[in-house]
């Protein structure tokens, strides 16, 4: 890999809803500089030629990646069109941030993995509430064992939102499952999952899906385009404690319940009558947490390792295994609920029948 100093030259690829974020992100942090954007819709362009005047606008990606200046690509495009961009960009020597998910097959996104590897270059998927302040502080309450042991989590991502071709699951699960990979930090061993379609068979405008992780906790995760209201909404049940985090509540999106059941043993029991359950309910703690803005800390990463080598908290093999549980999830809906088994090789298996010879990208 050649070795890169800052500011590093970035094109930003996509100029619709989240595309503008990046761009005012990449143009305020100081290790970052805009060379140009990749947008191929003219009104966007315009939009984007008001805001930022001065830096230049092409629909000519190849073009921009034969640009020597140009050290990293940011794709903020659909998903489908996340595989071909990244593979491009590559292939020319270039990292990459690529929004959630990484791709929408798992062998496209095992290829990207393999050739980031052979090519020594970053190959970043935005998973940007892995930089979320009220994650993060969760995250330490987990790895310190304030919470005890995990027994499941519950997370609900709905609102009346924007119908999208890639479905649902596709849309807004990834970020649960990046936070719950990041959290619970072990594979997901099984997923099952059922939906509800109302205006088109083949998209799903809401599924439920239920995780096992491997040896141990179980999540239950709700996605929905159709709710009367926002709601981002985590439970997280431990041992010792419990935690509600709600994003919609910038101020207090963390709440620490010290509550629980402990069981309490009477002598020596000879059956479970001889147990006595009780009640433990103490104070609820709302934590600190510092403000700061997620995707600026996603890209400070990024640039990091980028100029160091360092492996970035949203990494490549992250975003595979959450691409292998969107397609176990997919599966599941497609095999009317049937549980869909991840093999520790990353192969999906349906309890219900095989999937074929290659059907990871079911
Ligand atoms: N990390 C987050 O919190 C977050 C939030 C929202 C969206 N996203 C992700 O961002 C990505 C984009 O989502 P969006 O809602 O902005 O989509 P969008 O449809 O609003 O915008 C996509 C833009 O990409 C452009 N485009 C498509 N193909 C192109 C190509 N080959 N070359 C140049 N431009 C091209 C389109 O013209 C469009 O303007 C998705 O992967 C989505 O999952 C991430």
């Amino acid at each position: 890999m050649t070795p890169r100093t800052s500011p590093l030259g970035v094109v930003v690829v996509g100029y619709g809803y989240w595309g503008p974020n990046i761009v005012r992100n990449v143009m305020e942090r100081p290790e970052l500089e805009l060379i140009a954007l990749c947008e191929r819709d003219p009104a966007q362009v315009r939009r984007f030629e008001a805001r930022t005047p001065g830096v230049p606008s092409s629909d000519d990606f190849d073009a921009l990646l034969a640009d020597p200046r140009v050290d990293a690509v940011c794709i903020a495009t659909p998903p489908r069109t996340h595989y071909a961009l990244a593979r491009k960009a590559l292939e020319a020597g270039k990292h990459v941030l690529v929004e959630k998910p990484l791709a929408t097959a798992v062998e496209d996104a095992e290829a990207l993995v393999d050739l980031a590897e052979r090519k020594e270059l970053v190959l970043m998927p935005g998973h940007t509430f892995l930089y979320s302040p009220p994650v993060n502080k969760i995250h330490d309450l987990i790895t310190s064992g304030e919470l005890g042991e995990i027994y499941f989590v519950t997370s609900s991502r709905m609102n009346l939102g924007l119908y999208q071709a890639d479905g649902v699951v596709c849309d807004l699960a990834p970020h649960d499952l990046s936070i719950l990979l990041y959290w619970l930090d072990r594979r997901v061993a099984s997923v099952s999952a059922a939906g509800c379609t109302v205006f088109d068979p083949d998209v799903a405008e809401t599924a439920f899906l239920t995780l096992r992780f491997e040896d141990g906790p179980s999540a239950n995760v709700q996605v929905s385009w159709l709710a009367p209201r926002k709601v981002r909404q985590m439970i997280i049940v431990g041992s010792r404690k419990m935690v509600q985090y709600d994003d919609t509540m910038p101020d207090g999106a963390v709440r620490i319940y010290d509550r629980g059941l402990d069981m309490e043993v009477v002598q020596e029991p000879a059956n479970f009558g001889e147990h006595r359950l009780t009640y433990r309910s103490g104070d609820i703690v709302a934590p600190r947490i510092d403000a700061a803005e997620p995707l600026s800390l996603e890209l400070a990463d990024f640039a990091n390792s980028i100029l160091t080598g360092a492996r970035p908290r949203s990494h490549s093999r992250l975003g595979l295994e959450i691409v292998r549980v969107l397609a176990a999830a997919e599966a599941s809906l497609a095999g009317s609920g049937e549980p869909v088994v991840i093999s520790r090789e990353g192969t999906l298996v349906s309890k219900a029948a095989p999937l074929g010879p290659d059907t990871r990208a079911a």
